[in-house]
């Protein structure tokens, strides 16, 4: 029996050898088998964020290389002003990068330091360094300086506060008295308009934005504004995607400065229908009101249509220099002329505020038509 045993495991062990060792009958082998499905996570926790690729998603050479290419060509790296005005006190703080920095820190109107060599914006002028360096802390782009805003055109006004991006635009984006403005504004008043500066000068763009700020002279039209404060930031129509050097991003212009590219990628947001900046012919209609009480006013001789500014009451014609009035100005004459010039230096013919705009240019004009 021992025996038998034996022979059966030798001859199990020579089968086993055969089958296992020598496969030699085997057939051609089959088409593989589609994947399983993965199995479930494991339970080792959520994934974290990947700090590298949300800070790439700005700081990477591309995007960097575009934008200063972008800023080089904008006024604000490359206006004429910044080294023409930057270095006179009342004008420091918008026009120079160092005035811009100083009254940032100080919270004052004007500079103490006056710039000997003022130079444009820098980048770090609108953004800041992002603290502690939480996303949630920076939604906007790394944004600096977007506080409310005081009036410079009547500091006892309400602070300028579109609670977002705006605010860091009308800092500078403001009117300010090209001279005293005279008070009290009532009805029998009439104002020895002397220096042809009188009016609010360049950059009205936040008080019209806004719906403030206007010469709210009487008349048939309500001042209602139309709401785009509301929905709409300064830098989704200026700095909405472009095209490369030419328009949008940090150009921030809307029509390139050969006029043969218009941006209205951020106006598609919500006019669907939009095809130029005229939208409802509102550009038209706004710089023909706008013309209008111009004409009116050259007529009436207090505004000198060479300069676009003010013709003293008393002055005497000479050279190119026009007569003035002879008598002083009227209230009405005196808020017609100031919206005009609020209207002209805003330069946007009605798109900022349609509604605050129209109402000025008409009820102006129909007061001293
Ligand atoms: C939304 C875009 C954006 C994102 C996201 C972003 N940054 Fe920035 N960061 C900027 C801009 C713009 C500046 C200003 C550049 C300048 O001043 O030259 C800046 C500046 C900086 C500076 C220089 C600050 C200084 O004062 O000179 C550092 C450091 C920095 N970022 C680190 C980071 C880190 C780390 C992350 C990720 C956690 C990050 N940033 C995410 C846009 C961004
Ligand atoms: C420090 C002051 C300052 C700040 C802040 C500022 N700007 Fe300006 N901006 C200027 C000045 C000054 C000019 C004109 C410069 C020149 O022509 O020399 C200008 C010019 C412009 C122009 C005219 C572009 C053109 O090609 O004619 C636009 C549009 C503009 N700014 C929009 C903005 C927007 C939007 C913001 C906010 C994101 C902003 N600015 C923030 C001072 C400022
Ligand atoms: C509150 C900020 C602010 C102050 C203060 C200021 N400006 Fe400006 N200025 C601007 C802005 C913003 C623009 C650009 C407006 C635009 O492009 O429509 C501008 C534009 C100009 C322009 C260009 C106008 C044009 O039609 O191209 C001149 C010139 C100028 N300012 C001179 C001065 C002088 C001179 C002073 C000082 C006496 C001064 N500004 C003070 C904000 C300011
Ligand atoms: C006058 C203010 C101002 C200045 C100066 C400025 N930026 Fe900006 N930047 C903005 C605003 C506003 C936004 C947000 C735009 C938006 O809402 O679409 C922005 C967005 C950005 C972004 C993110 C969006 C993008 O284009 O990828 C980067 C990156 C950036 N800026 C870099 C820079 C750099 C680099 C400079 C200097 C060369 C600079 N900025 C100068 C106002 C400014
Ligand atoms: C609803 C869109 C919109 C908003 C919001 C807006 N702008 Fe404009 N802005 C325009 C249009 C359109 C023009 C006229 C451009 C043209 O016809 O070439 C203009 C004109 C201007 C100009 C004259 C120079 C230029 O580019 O033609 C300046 C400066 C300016 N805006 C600054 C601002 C500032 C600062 C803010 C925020 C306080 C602002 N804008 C908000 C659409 C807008
Ligand atoms: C974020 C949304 C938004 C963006 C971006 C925007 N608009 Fe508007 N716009 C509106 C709304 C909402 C109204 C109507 C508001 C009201 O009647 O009070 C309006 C009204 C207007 C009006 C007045 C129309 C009328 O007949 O009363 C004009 C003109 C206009 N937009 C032009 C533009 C242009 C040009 C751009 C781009 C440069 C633009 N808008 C970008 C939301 C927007």
């Amino acid at each position: 029996m021992k025996k038998l045993s034996y022979l059966l495991s030798i001859s199990a062990l020579a089968i086993f050898a055969l089958v296992v060792l020598f496969p030699a009958c085997e057939g051609p082998v089959g088409p593989a088998g589609t994947n399983g499905t993965n199995g479930t996570n494991g339970t080792n926790g959520l994934n974290g964020k990947d700090a590298n690729a949300f800070c790439t998603k700005c700081h990477n050479a591309a995007t960097f290389a575009a934008v200063e290419s972008q800023f080089a060509t904008s006024k604000h790296g490359s206006g004429t002003t910044w080294s023409g005005d930057g270095n006179r006190q009342s004008c420091a703080r918008c026009h120079s990068y160092q005035g811009f920095k100083e009254t940032q820190l100080t919270g004052r109107d004007t500079v103490e330091f006056i710039p000997k060599i003022p130079v444009p914006l820098q980048c770090d002028a609108c953004h800041d360094f992002h603290g502690t360096l939480d996303s949630t802390d920076f939604p906007n782009y790394a944004l600096g300086h977007t506080e409310a805003v005081k009036v410079l055109m009547d500091p006892k006004a309400a602070p300028i506060d579109f609670g977002n991006s705006s605010n860091a635009c009308a800092y500078c984006h403001q009117a300010r008295p090209g001279a005293p403005i005279p008070i009290p504004i009532t009805g029998d008043t009439t104002y020895a308009i002397t220096n042809s500066r009188f009016g609010p000068h360049h950059g009205p763009q936040g008080n019209l934005l806004n719906g403030t700020q206007g010469w709210e002279v009487a008349g048939a039209m309500a001042y209602t504004s139309t709401n785009h404060k509301g929905v709409a930031t300064c830098s989704m129509c200026h700095m909405a995607e472009g095209e490369g050097t030419l328009v949008g991003g940090h150009t921030w212009r809307i029509a390139s400065t050969d006029g043969t590219k218009v941006n209205i990628t951020g106006c598609k947001k919500c006019h669907s229908d939009i095809t130029s900046t005229d939208y409802k012919g509102r550009q038209t209609e706004i710089a023909a009101d706008l013309k209008k009480l111009g004409d009116r006013l050259t007529a009436l001789k207090l505004l000198d249509p060479a300069t676009l500014l003010a013709i003293p009451y008393n002055q005497v014609a000479s050279g190119t220099k026009p007569a003035g009035k002879g008598s002083r100005w009227t209230v009405k004459e005196t808020g017609a002329f100031f919206n005009y010039q609020m209207v002209e230096a805003d330069r946007s013919e009605g798109v900022h505020n349609y509604k605050y705009i129209k109402a000025l240019l008409s009820n102006s004009y129909d007061a001293i038509k």
